[in-house]
């Protein structure tokens, strides 16, 4: 059994008592510190760091060591599971992820693989292996992936999308397609995220980035009963289950087998807490932009967030993730007011 000095967050996952809130911030590692940008550089580029698992390791644990959260998250992406799939995914600068390649036919959904996350994903884990090693039991390490319809939007429209029309076109045109790939995405990030488990994750979160872009009834079809097959797959450690824009599924995600729903800063905490119920810890969901306000702002926002929250089955985050040209110096004052509020 791990030994974890610090396992507030897993005890808030898990709605066990806590003496005070864990906190931790999507998009950490990575966007903000220079001592990312400088491992980055060494690296030469986005992918080469990713998939250079001393060098993922390292701007793993840099936000526990500067920021101060409460834990980390494996430096990767959500792409690499399409990656290994067999639709490799460039990174543009300034532009985002590429898909040089996307689905178009059922033939081309056949041809993908339900990848092997010990052979297609071994620099993941490695990473994973050799961030437990030097975390030594500091913070609990949180593993990821992507939610099965959020990857379908970039596996067929091959780019970022202010809609993701030309990929919701397939829901409505080839629904078929459409269960397929979701399928096959779905089990190929199962076994990713039981090897991420089985390398030392200490929890996962699925990340829908793109839910907000379907109706209730798609999401209820395409999006759902894929993160449920998830939730219930994985019962080796707690689930975090984060849809961005899903603020007309929260009643639903409240019945899913995960221990924790991230909340996006368009939602209403209390509405949230009701729709969602008494079970769940929510987690959230500081509109990222309060970080571009005054200290004294900063501050006033994030005690005011925990109050509504309350203290217990909880665990603080920004709504979605940080931004690039957001000032560490105002990072760390949300960090630290949440860590001294007092319960
Ligand atoms: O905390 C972390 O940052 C850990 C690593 C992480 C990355 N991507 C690294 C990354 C995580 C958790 C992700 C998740 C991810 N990736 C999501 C879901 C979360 C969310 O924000 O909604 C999505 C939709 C992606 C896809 C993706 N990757 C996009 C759209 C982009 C380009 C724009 C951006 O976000 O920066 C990426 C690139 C990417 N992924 C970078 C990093 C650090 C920037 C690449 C660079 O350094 O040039």
């Amino acid at each position: 059994m791990e030994i974890l000095q610090n396992d507030l967050l897993l005890r808030a996952a898990r709605g066990e008592q806590v003496e005070r809130v864990p906190v931790w911030m999507m998009r950490q590692a990575g966007r903000i510190l220079s001592e990312y940008r400088s491992v980055r550089e060494k690296a030469g580029s986005f992918i080469q760091l990713a998939t250079n698992p001393e060098l993922a390791a390292e701007v793993t644990i840099q936000p526990v060591d500067i920021l101060g959260v409460d834990a980390a998250i494996i430096f990767s992406d959500i792409l690499v599971i399409p990656e290994a799939m067999g639709l490799p995914y460039l990174m543009e600068e300034k532009v985002g992820p590429i898909f040089p390649e996307v689905i178009k036919t059922m033939a081309d959904v056949d041809k993908l693989i339900v990848s092997d996350p010990e052979v297609e994903l071994k620099y993941v884990l490695d990473a994973i292996r050799i961030v437990k090693k030097e975390l030594n039991g500091r913070v609990p390490l949180i593993g990821f992936a992507g939610a099965p319809f959020t990857l379908l939007c970039y596996m067929i429209e091959g780019r970022g999308s202010k809609t993701f029309s030309k990929a919701k076109k397939y829901l409505y045109s080839e629904p078929e397609l459409s269960y397929a790939l979701l399928q096959k995405i779905t089990d190929s990030t199962i076994a990713y995220l039981k090897a991420q488990v089985a390398a030392g994750a200490n929890l996962v979160q699925i990340f829908d980035s793109w839910a907000g872009i379907l109706s209730p009834e798609q999401y209820r079809i395409y999006s759902l009963p894929y993160i449920a097959q998830i939730c219930d797959a994985i019962t080796e450690v707690p689930v975090t289950v984060f849809a961005k824009g899903a603020f007309f599924a929260r009643e639903e995600m409240g019945k899913l087998n995960c221990e924790t729903i991230g909340l996006d800063w368009n939602m209403d905490i209390a509405e949230s807490r009701r729709l969602i119920g008494d079970s769940k810890t929510l987690q959230g969901n500081l509109d990222p932009c309060v970080l571009y306000g005054s200290f004294d702002e900063i501050k006033k926002q994030t005690r005011s967030m925990i109050q509504q929250f309350g203290g217990q089955k909880y665990i603080a985050n920004l709504g979605h993730g940080v931004y690039p040209d957001t000032d560490p110096e105002k990072v760390k004052c949300f960090i630290d007011t949440v860590k001294e509020y007092s319960l």
